[in-house]
This record gives structure tokens, sequence and C-alpha cells, in this order.
């Protein structure tokens, strides 16, 4: 895999990266909802926008990764495993020691993707697709109904 050197940014107006957080997530209300106590980073490779991440300060030790999207034209390349260990790493420089983040029952690419990166299922948050989105999602054939919560253990030696 070529060397992927990205610049992050965290940017004050996500007007521009609209299209990029859609991708991880349907609904505009919920990414208005988050960006108001969130911060957006964007990321450049070589001064091209490929990729966007949210992140949320939830307490002392944690962290939430609200949103992550690669570019389609960008997408398994390698561009997204550098991006969440961007995300990583200014988590661990803000003092997280748990790193959550999101994700759907039917969002099976998304599961394997988090979990090659060591993240590990913590909870299940059922019916919050459902409960908190005005249409229903489908993937795969499968209705997103509820949300797999994983963590990433930010110290030395933890297995989440
Ligand atoms: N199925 C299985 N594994 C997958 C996968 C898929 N569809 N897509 C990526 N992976 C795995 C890769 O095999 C790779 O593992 P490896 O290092 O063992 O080879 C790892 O995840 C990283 O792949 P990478 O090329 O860096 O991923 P990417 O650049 O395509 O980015 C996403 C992954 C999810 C960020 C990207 O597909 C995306 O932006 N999707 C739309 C937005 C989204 O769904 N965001 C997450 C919301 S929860």
């Amino acid at each position: 895999m070529k060397n992927i050197n990205l610049e992050i940014k965290a940017e004050e107006d996500a007007v521009p990266f609209m299209d990029l957080l859609l991708l991880a997530d349907p609904s505009p209300a919920m990414i208005m909802d988050y960006l108001a106590d969130g911060t957006l980073f964007s990321a450049r490779w070589d001064g091209v926008v490929v990729g966007v991440f949210v992140l949320m300060h939830i307490d002392d030790v944690k962290w939430e990764l609200k949103n992550i999207a690669v570019a389609p034209e960008w997408q398994k390349k390698g561009v997204g495993k550098a991006l969440l260990q961007a995300a990583i790493e200014e988590a661990r420089r803000e003092g997280a020691k748990l790193l959550d983040v999101g994700t759907g029952n039917s969002s099976i690419d998304q599961l394997a993707f988090y979990q090659k990166m060591g993240f590990r299922m913590r909870r299940i948050a059922k019916n919050y697709y459902t409960l908190n989105y005005p249409e229903p999602i489908y993937e795969h054939g499968i209705q997103c109904r509820d949300m797999v919560v994983l963590t990433l253990e930010l110290t030395e030696g933890g297995d989440g």
C-alpha cells in the first residue's frame, strides 16, 4: 500500500463537507446536532480533501467518533484506515482513554472496518435508528434498527 500522508485540520464551517458527512449518516438533522457539540476534522492528501471525521468529548475518559467518511473515489485504498488512525491519535492527544463509535446492526462493512482496527463490541442501543431517524434505513437487505457501540481502549495494553 502506498504511504498515505493525511493532513488533518479542524474545520469551523461544515457546509463544504456536508456531502462527505452524509455518506456516513443519512440525517442532516442528526449531523447538525452533533456538530454543535463536536469537532469536525477534514483530511487532505496531497491537498485534496479525501475524508472527514467528527469527534465529541463525552466525559473525563471517553470521546466518541460521531462520523467518519472517505470520499467514494478514495475508498478501499487504505485512506479509511489512515483516517481512523488520525481520529484515534486526536482523541488520545485530547486525553481520552476510551474511544466509542456507534454503527448500525446492518452496517456489516463498517463492523468489519472498526474491528480490524481493534474496536470491540460493548453494547447494543436497541431501536436507536428506528427511534431517531425519520426514514427506515436498509443495508444488505437488513433493516437498520439497533446501534452497535464499539469501544477502543487507548491506554497501553488495553484490549477493550
Ligand atoms: N468489507 C470488509 N472490510 C472492509 C470493507 C468492506 N466493505 N471496507 C473496508 N474494509 C476493511 C479493509 O479490508 C481494510 O482492512 P485491511 O487493512 O485488513 O485490508 C480496512 O477495512 C480499511 O480499509 P480502507 O481501504 O482503509 O477503508 P476505506 O478507505 O474504504 O474507508 C469507510 C472505510 C467505512 C470509512 C468508507 O467505506 C466510507 O467512507 N464509507 C461511507 C461512510 C461510512 O459508512 N462511514 C462509517 C459510518 S459508521
